[in-house]
Order: structure tokens, then C-alpha cells, then sequence
């Protein structure tokens, strides 16, 4: 029986430079989708797969998401005086619950292996979770749960995987898999074989990318501790995850749902129209303000 998933590790010390200038003063996590931060939904997502503790892997100017989430005594006590207890209630229910959130500073932009290993102290010896939170994913039953769930159903190590857009497997991880269908899930759950980080045009294993959603065990904290440089001169958790790989089972998982990279500017304006137009308190209205600009 595989431990339960119970900690997230959230990345969030990168500068945002495919969303300047927004991203200069307010954290590109901290964006608005409609009418809340990405990681309001991220954290959503996180709670709804069963997560207790998310930790925060910050840097420089990233205070706001410990403020985001945190009291703030003289907005909560207008809002109280002048009975806007709507308002108050959705701003209260984004607050972390004591003791829920850790914050650690990565202090040096080193890759994104440097970040999940800054978290090591907290996670522990315990399988835990990976959320990139650029990476939005609408889904009736949320993208991490669905990953939960394959954990639970083969243990190992579980790598949330989509179809990559022509001509950008470049840009990203992609997977090697074994024979395909071999696991469940309507196809979805194979095992893998091998993974590159960033492969040159030509050589991607797959058309399966690394979306943003992981499962991982704790044994690859001693791999990130020594993990050489590599794409882009950054410290990889693919690379690291990819010698993991020799030693326990690694599965990929094709999620159903739909993905919003939130670190790009159309992506983000895709995101907004989106999350909008599935919120059903603001669904017909944000339907009839878009076709009236269309
Ligand atoms: C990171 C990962 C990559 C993954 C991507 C998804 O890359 O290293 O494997 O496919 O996130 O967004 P980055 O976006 O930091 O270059």
C-alpha cells in the first residue's frame, strides 16, 4: 500500500519575464484569473486531491503570496462594518488554515530540481506533490486528483502528461513510454521509459510533454543534491527524475481536462476567458461581454 500523498511542493521563485511588465511588481502567480490569483485555484486544486501542507518555494519579491493568504484585519473589518459579509466570505475563504503553508527562499535561480530540493526539510520521507503553478488545468475532477488517484492505483512516481503543440516539444519535457495500455485507465496510465528535458528539434521521444503536475517519492532529493547542470545551464528535475527512473517505477498520465500556461500572455488572456466562463455566478455575463467585443 503506497503512503498517502499529503505535501506540495509549489514553485514560485521565477520572474515572470514572458508576462512583463504586469509581472514586475505583483508576483506572476498572483495574476488574476477573472477575480482571484492563479494560485487561489492552484491551491483549490491542491485541497481538492487531498493536500495538508503546501510549501512555497519563493524568492525575491514574492511577499504578497504569503499576504494573499494570510489575515488582513483592516480590510476584513471594513468589510464587516459595512456588512459586505458576500465580500468577506470570499475573501476569507482563500486564507491558508493554521499551520497549511510553509515559505522557503530559493535565494538563487537555479532550475527548477534546485527548487523542489530547497523543500526537502519539509517534505521528508514521504511520496509528495509537484505543482507548477504557470500551468492552470480546468477539469471536472482536478488535474492533481486525478494524479492522487493513479498513485494510489500503481505507487511509484506519477508524471502528469499532455500532447505537446507542434513544433514546441523543444520547449519542454517530453516522455518515452513503454508499450501502451498496458495500466488502466482507458489508456491513459503507461508506463515510462525514459524522459529528456527540452530535446532538440527533431528528437523528442514522444509527443507527450511534462505538464505541470508530478508524484514523486522522497529518494530523489539525494539525486537533486548532486544533480549536474543541464538544459539551459539550470538544475533539472527531469534529469534527476530520469536517473530516479533506474530504480522505481515512473507512470505518465494523459489527464482529462484542459491546460492554461499562465506564464504566457495569450495564455493567461485564454485562462481569464475561460475560468470566467466556468464560474456559474458570472458565466452569462462574461459570455455576453465577449461576444459583444467579438
Ligand atoms: C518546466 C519543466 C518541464 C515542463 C515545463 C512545463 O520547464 O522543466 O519539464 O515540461 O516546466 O511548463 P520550464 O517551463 O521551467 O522551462
Amino acid at each position: 500500500m503506497s503512503k498517502r500523498v499529503r505535501k506540495a511542493v509549489l514553485p514560485v521563485a521565477g520572474l515572470g519575464t514572458r508576462v512583463l511588465p504586469g509581472a514586475k511588481t505583483t508576483p506572476k502567480e498572483m495574476l488574476n484569473i477573472f477575480d482571484r490569483p492563479i494560485l487561489s485555484y492552484i491551491v483549490e486544486e491542491g485541497r481538492a486531491a487531498g493536500i495538508e501542507h503546501f510549501v512555497f518555494v519563493t524568492g525575491r519579491g514574492k511577499g504578497a503570496i504569503e499576504d494573499y493568504f494570510d489575515h488582513h484585519p483592516e480590510l476584513e473589518s471594513q468589510l464587516q462594518a459595512k456588512g459586505k459579509t458576500e465580500i468577506l466570505a470570499d475573501v476569507l475563504r482563500d486564507l491558508a488554515r493554521p499551520g497549511e503553508m510553509s515559505f522557503v527562499r530559493q535565494m538563487a535561480p537555479l532550475g527548477l530540481g534546485h527548487a523542489v530540493w530547497c523543500a526537502r526539510d519539509i517534505i521528508g520521507d514521504e511520496p509528495f506533490a509537484v505543482i507548477l503553478p504557470d500551468m492552470l488545468m480546468a477539469a471536472d475532477t482536478p488535474a492533481l486528483a486525478q494524479a492522487v488517484a493513479a498513485h494510489g492505483q500503481v505507487g511509484g512516481n506519477i508524471i502528469v502528461v499532455e500532447p505537446v503543440p507542434e513544433g514546441q516539444a523543444h520547449m519542454y519535457g517530453i516522455v518515452a513510454l513503454g508499450q501502451k495500455g498496458g495500466d488502466g485507465r482507458d489508456g491513459r496510465l503507461n508506463r515510462m521509459t525514459g524522459m529528456v528535458e527540452k530535446p532538440a528539434p527533431g528528437t523528442a521521444p514522444s509527443n507527450l510533454f511534462i505538464s505541470g503536475r508530478y508524484i514523486l517519492q522522497p529518494e530523489i532529493f539525494a539525486i537533486l543534491e548532486t544533480q549536474p547542470r543541464g538544459a539551459g545551464g539550470e538544475i533539472q528535475l527531469t534529469d534527476a527524475m530520469a536517473t530516479l527512473m533506474g530504480r522505481q517505477d515512473f507512470h505518465a498520465l494523459e489527464y482529462e481536462g484542459t491546460t492554461y500556461d499562465c506564464g504566457d500572455k495569450i495564455g493567461l488572456l485564454r485562462a481569464n476567458v475561460a475560468f470566467a466562463l466556468r464560474r456559474p455566478d458570472v458565466a452569462e455575463a462574461a459570455r455576453a461581454a465577449i461576444r459583444a467585443l467579438l
